[in-house]
């Protein structure tokens, strides 16, 4: 099957690599020409774990192509996905230009009948607006499916070969089996394929992001909690956890939640229920995250004083979670804003996201090759995002690299017993009143 992926992103270049994967003959299309002439280079532009390996195979077996070129992409391609940003608008609506621009063009390039399939994340009632898009610049005959994403990146490859569910919204009955079709290799251990109408197919992506960011914004507000009455965050997601109504996943506290979904579906879902109805709870879900955000600057201020000028602070962890590069919207990006602006020097190391941060903040910042060099001088060292390698560092080597030994952990990677031992002051959340 001949299938067009136009967006080559997280979830474009993902997607498209997979169907190759299976078999697929995949062109993955996209307006930016510098990543398209990498990706055909065989560089992979984003980090996500096993993609590199999987694209540079399925290209060399030439099932998966990279082009400009979406006129020939979609002439070729019975299926066509939809993949491209839909990134936070005015009001924190969700931004349809893309998407449009995408539907336009692929009107105008079809010539026969087309199944356009919607990936990215989309407002509720937007597979009508698409309908009407490419009606109104085609007389070609075309279904629009809603197929909405529910990989997680650093582990997309993973997510998208064996998905919980796939879920596919739509009215005209071929192409939704069409489309059922192409996802029955993903789903031979007997996880369901989801067939609706495309508006709850559009609103379940939206709830699902939400559900989960409630739960972080929960298990935030109690270690605020825990923090003031002195109990410990640590023993009490343990002993919630073991609630089988209630589970271990998505309740451990942090910093805030971040990356390029949760924030910006949380504010498109609470603009799509506008005056009535009021989303009451997304509401205070963002709220309780944006102060979450803050949280290790309270406590620094409370160990250092206000003033924070001429101090150094080690960063370990930019990404806005472990085993991706992605920082749109991290937490660190508010951590590292508040102490330069208030005068202090960043030494920061992150595995992966080291470039996107150099985009982000160019020489405002110090960038270092290793974690450990990151500690030179510093009189505090902060934990933002719990990469494995940061779990057991060697401490007596922290302790003689920096000025104070001092960490303030956004993570709870560490043991406050262990660490008070080795002679640090210690912060964490939940954990402490500090
Ligand atoms: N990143 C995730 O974890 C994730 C998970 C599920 C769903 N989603 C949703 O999937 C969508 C894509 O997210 P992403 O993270 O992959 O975005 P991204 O920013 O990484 O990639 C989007 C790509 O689309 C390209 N593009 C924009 N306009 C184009 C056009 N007119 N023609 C061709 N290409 C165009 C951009 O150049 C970019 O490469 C969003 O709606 C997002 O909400 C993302």
């Amino acid at each position: 099957m001949n299938i067009a992926v136009i967006g080559t992103g997280y979830v474009g270049l993902v997607a498209g690599t997979c169907f190759a994967e299976i078999g697929n003959d995949v062109s993955c299309v996209d307006i930016d020409e510098q990543k398209i002439n990498m990706l055909k280079s065989g560089k992979v532009t984003i980090y996500e774990p096993g993609l590199e390996e999987m694209v540079r195979r399925n290209a060399a077996e030439q099932r998966l192509s990279f082009t400009t070129d979406l006129a020939e992409a979609v002439k070729k391609s019975p299926i066509i996905f939809i993949a491209v940003g839909t990134p936070q608008g005015a009001n924190g609506r969700a931004n349809l230009d893309y998407v449009r621009a995408t539907a336009k063009a692929i009107a105008e390039s079809m010539d026969s009948f087309k199944i356009i399939v919607t990936k990215s994340t989309v407002p509720v009632g937007t597979a009508d607006q698409i309908k009407d898009w490419i009606g109104a610049a085609t007389a070609q005959p075309f279904a629009v499916i809603s197929n909405p994403e529910f990989l997680k990146e650093g582990a997309a490859v993973e997510d998208f070969m064996k998905p919980d569910r796939v879920v596919l919204g739509g009215d005209n009955p071929e192409a939704l089996d069409a489309v059922k079709e192409l996802y029955e290799p993903f789903v031979r251990t007997g996880n369901p394929i989801l067939i609706m109408d495309s508006r709850s197919a559009e609103m379940s992506k939206y709830a699902s992001n939400a559900i989960l960011a409630t739960k972080i914004s929960f298990i935030n507000e109690v270690a605020r909690l825990c923090e003031q009455m002195r109990a410990d965050i640590g023993e009490v997601r343990r002993a919630i956890s073991l609630d089988r109504r209630i589970g271990p996943h998505f309740i451990f506290p942090g910093v805030g939640y971040g990356g390029s979904c949760f924030p910006k579906d949380i504010r498109a879902m609470i603009s799509m229920g506008g005056d009535e109805p009021e989303m009451f709870l997304l509401k205070a879900v963002e709220q309780v995250n944006e102060r979450q955000k803050g949280l290790l600057i309270e406590k620094i201020k409370r160990h250092f004083g206000a003033e924070l000028s001429g101090l150094t602070f080690a960063i370990w962890g930019l990404a806005f979670k472990p085993r991706t590069d992605d920082m749109r919207d991290a937490p660190a990006i508010t951590v590292i804003e508040s102490l330069v602006g208030a005068g202090a020097r960043v030494q920061a190391f992150d595995p992966e996201a080291m470039e996107e941060a150099r985009k982000m903040f160019g020489d405002r910042i110090q960038y270092t090759h290793r974690n450990y060099d990151a500690l030179h001088g510093a009189s505090a060292l902060l934990i933002l995002t719990e990469w494995n390698e940061f779990r057991r560092p060697d401490f007596d080597r922290v302790k003689k690299l920096m000025m104070h030994p001092v960490i303030f952990d956004g993570r709870n990677i560490y043991d406050p017993a262990d660490l008070r031992k080795l002679g640090f002051t210690y912060y964490s959340i939940g954990r402490d009143n500090g």
